[in-house]
C-alpha cells in the first residue's frame, strides 16, 4: 500500500469535499451536503464527518464471522469504499468491486483506492442495483462474499418489493456468502415483505430471518454476524438503534441457526431467543421494554457462581443499548418435575439456596424467582438412574437490583413500567412494603413448597439475611 504525502492528503480530502457537496444526494446517502457515510480508514482523513462512526464495529463483526481470506468480494451500495478499504488494507481480500448509485461516492472511493495504491485489488463502479445489473455481474465473475448492508430498504422503495427478493434470492444463490445488514424499514413494509403481523425492529434477528424467509432462504442458512449501530447524523452510534447482521451461505457452516423462539407476552412484550449450531443463544426483546444492560450487568457480577447463564463478549452483544441483544452460552434446558422432586429433592433444594445465597453475597436480588426461571441444564444428560438431576440454573436478570442503587432508580427503571414483575412467584405489594428486600427467599420458599420439598428454615433465613447484610424487621 502506498503512503499519501501530507499534500497529497489535503488535495484529497478537497476534492473529496467537493465530490461529496453536491446538493442531489441520492436515497440511501446522508441528507446533509458534504457528509460522507462512512469514515474513511486511511491516515490523514479523520477530519472528514461520516454518518456511521461505528462502521469499524461492524467491521470487527463481519471479519470474526466471515471468511474473506482470498475472497472476491462485492460490496452492493458501498458507500464510501469503508469495508472493501479495511480488507484491504488488513492484506484479506484477493479483489474488490464497490457499487453504488451516487457518482460522489465512486470518484471519492476511486480517488482514494488509487492514492493509496489500491486500484489494482479494488474497484468501483457507478449503478443502480436490480435484477438485470445483478444478474449480469454474477454471470461475468463469480463472487465468494457479496454485501448488502443497510441497503434493501432503499431497494423496495426504488424497484418494489417482488425485485428486491428476488434479487436476494438470486445472491444468495449465485454467492458463496452473502451478508445483509438491516435497514430502517418501515412496519408496514416489514408486513408486506413478509406478510408477517408483529412488531418490526431493526436489531432482532427473527425479523430479518424473516424478510430472508420470505426470499426463499432458510433460517437454518442464515448465521449471525452481528449487531450494528446507527444514531443517523454526524452524532456518536454508540447510543444508537442496533441494525442486526445476518449473513446466509447455502455452503455448510457450524453455527447457523438451530432455531428461535418468537415469544409474546401478555404485556405487550416481544422476545426473541435465537439458538445457533455453535452453542450461542442470542436474547433480545422485539417489542417492550428492554433491560438488556441490566441483566448483562447482573451476569457479569455472577460470573463466578455455579447455576447462572454465561455471557459471551457482551460489550459486542449491544447491551449497552436500550434495545440490548445477550450473547449466552447455550444450555439445554427443562423445567423441574415432580418425578426429579421426588428422586432428587435435597440436590435440588441445596441447589436451590445456593442460587440465592449467591446472589445475596453479591448483594444483588433476581427479584423474579420463581420455577419457570428456575430450569434443569441437562447438558450432559444425567444417566439413567443416576444420583443428580443436573444443574438447577437460575434464568432472567432484566429485573435485578443491587443493594447499593437508589431504589428510586430502580422502581423508575424496572418496576413502574414492567408490569409482569410480581406475576407468579410473588405479590408486587412486596415491593411496596417494608419487607422488598425479602423478594427472593419467598420466592425460593414458594417454589420449594411447589415442589413438595421442607420450607427455608430459620436458620437458613438468619444466613441469608446476614449475607445480604440486612436484618429482619
Ligand atoms: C444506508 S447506505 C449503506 C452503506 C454501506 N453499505 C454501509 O452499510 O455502511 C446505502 C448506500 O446504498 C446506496 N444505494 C441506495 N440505493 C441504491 C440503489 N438502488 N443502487 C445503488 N446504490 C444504492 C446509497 O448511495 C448508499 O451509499
Amino acid at each position: 500500500m502506498k503512503r499519501p504525502s501530507a499534500n497529497e492528503i489535503d488535495r484529497a480530502v478537497e476534492r473529496i469535499l467537493q465530490l461529496q457537496g453536491v446538493r442531489e444526494r441520492p436515497r440511501g446517502m446522508p441528507p446533509q451536503t458534504g457528509l460522507l457515510y462512512q469514515p474513511v480508514p486511511f491516515p490523514g482523513f479523520e477530519q472528514l464527518g461520516a454518518e456511521r462512526n461505528s462502521s469499524e464495529d461492524r467491521y470487527r463483526f463481519l471479519r470474526r464471522k466471515v471468511d474473506y481470506r482470498d475472497a472476491r468480494v462485492l460490496d452492493l451500495g458501498c458507500a464510501n469504499g469503508f469495508f472493501l478499504f479495511r480488507l484491504a488494507q488488513d492484506g484479506v481480500l484477493s479483489h474488490g468491486r464497490g457499487l453504488d448509485h451516487f457518482k460522489g461516492n465512486i470518484a471519492t472511493n476511486a480517488l482514494l483506492a488509487d492514492l493509496h495504491g489500491l486500484s489494482d485489488v479494488l474497484e468501483f463502479e457507478h449503478a443502480s442495483i436490480d435484477s438485470d445489473a445483478i444478474q449480469r455481474r454474477l454471470q461475468d465473475d463469480s463472487w465468494d462474499v457479496c454485501h448488502l448492508l443497510s441497503v434493501h430498504h432503499h431497494l423496495v422503495r426504488d424497484v418494489g418489493f417482488e425485485e428486491t427478493r428476488e434479487l436476494i434470492r438470486r445472491l444468495y444463490e449465485g454467492v458463496g456468502t452473502l451478508v445483509l445488514e438491516q435497514g430502517s424499514l418501515t412496519q408496514a413494509e416489514y408486513e408486506e415483505w413478509t406478510g408477517r403481523d408483529e412488531p418490526f425492529a431493526t436489531h432482532a434477528i427473527s425479523r430479518l430471518t424473516s424478510m430472508l424467509e420470505a426470499c426463499g432462504i432458510p433460517e437454518e442458512r442464515c448465521f449471525i454476524v452481528g449487531m450494528g449501530r446507527y444514531l443517523s447524523g454526524a452524532r456518536d452510534d454508540r447510543e444508537g438503534a442496533g441494525r442486526i447482521l445476518v449473513g446466509c451461505s447455502r455452503r455448510p457452516r457450524t453455527d447457523t441457526i438451530r432455531r428461535i423462539l418468537r415469544k409474546r407476552h401478555r404485556n405487550g412484550i416481544y422476545m426473541e431467543i435465537v439458538e445457533t449450531g455453535d452453542g450461542e443463544i442470542w436474547k433480545t426483546v422485539v417489542a417492550g421494554a428492554s433491560l438488556a444492560a441490566r441483566e448483562v450487568r447482573g451476569l457479569e457480577t455472577l460470573a463466578d457462581a455455579p447455576g447462572f447463564p454465561r455471557l459471551l463478549a457482551p460489550h459486542e452483544a449491544g447491551a449497552d443499548l436500550g434495545c440490548g441483544l445477550v450473547r449466552m452460552r447455550a444450555m439445554t434446558l427443562r423445567e423441574v418435575t415432580p418425578e426429579d422432586a421426588e428422586r432428587f429433592g435435597d440436590d435440588l433444594r441445596r441447589q436451590l439456596l445456593e442460587r440465592v445465597f449467591a446472589l445475596a453475597e453479591h448483594r444483588l436480588l433476581h427479584n423474579e424467582v420463581n420455577s419457570l426461571h428456575l430450569l434443569l441444564d441437562v447438558d450432559p444428560p444425567a444417566a439413567e438412574g443416576s444420583a443428580k438431576p443436573g444443574r438447577l440454573t437460575l434464568l432472567d436478570l432484566e429485573t435485578a437490583y443491587w443493594l447499593d442503587e437508589a431504589r428510586d432508580g430502580w422502581r423508575a427503571e424496572v418496576f413502574e413500567p414492567n408490569p409482569a414483575l410480581g406475576v407468579g412467584a410473588y405479590d408486587r405489594d412486596l415491593h411496596e412494603s417494608d419487607d422488598w428486600f425479602l423478594a427472593d427467599l419467598l420466592g425460593a420458599d414458594r417454589v420449594l413448597g411447589e415442589w413438595g420439598l421442607p420450607p427455608i428454615t430459620d436458620d437458613e433465613r438468619a444466613r441469608y439475611l446476614e449475607l445480604l447484610g440486612m436484618i429482619d424487621v
